[in-house]
């Protein structure tokens, strides 16, 4: 990746301090995805993670569906939303992950893969890693196999790749 390319990336996610709680400093995408040149080249880096012949991309909730559709879109590959308990319409299948307190749940529709498909998983960030270990779940519990997993920004200290150790992730900025 050029440094001119992670400089535009990183000039347009805004730190807001004290967000959603004190302590938290939020990185903000919404001036990334505002700014037409930062957005392409985002799109155009997630969307070479997974190789040649990426059949679907999944988004997950709820930034991944920004970053994911038109991801999905410029490889000419269908688009998936892996979503959080309760939203999805029709037949589901869910895995569950740990959070600091508690547990959460996310889910998708059991007809969304087919066996051997190739899948490439997008999302903003990866902190502890739950969210992707479980999409990698589900997606690897349909059959399908996982060529990448496309992320915006890693937070490092946060060590979520040792949850991810049999997967191709690749993070664009790791801060
Ligand atoms: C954030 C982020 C990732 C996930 C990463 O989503 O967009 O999906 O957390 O965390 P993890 O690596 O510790 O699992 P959030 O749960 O805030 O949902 P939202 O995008 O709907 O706000």
């Amino acid at each position: 990746m050029a440094d001119s390319d992670r400089d535009l990336l990183l000039s347009r996610i805004r730190d807001v301090p004290d967000w959603p709680e004190p302590g938290v400093v939020f990185k903000d995408i919404t001036p990334l995805l505002r700014d037409p040149a930062a957005f392409d080249t985002l799109v155009e880096l997630l969307s070479g993670v997974g190789g040649d012949g990426v059949d679907v991309v999944v988004g997950i909730e709820a930034r991944g569906f920004i970053l994911g559709a038109p991801v999905a879109h410029r490889l000419g590959a269908g688009f998936v939303p892996v979503r959080k308990q309760g939203k999805l319409p029709w037949t589901t299948t869910a895995a569950s992950y740990a959070l600091e307190y508690g547990e959460a749940t996310i889910e998708v529709h059991t007809d969304a893969f087919k066996p051997g498909e190739r899948v490439l998983v997008v999302d903003d960030v990866l902190a502890t890693g739950g969210t992707v270990r479980a999409t990698v779940d589900l997606v690897r519990g349909a059959g399908a196999d996982v060529v990448g997993v496309g992320i915006l920004m890693e937070l490092g200290f946060l060590n979520g790749r040792d949850k991810l150790a049999d997967v191709n992730v690749r993070s664009l900025l790791v801060i």
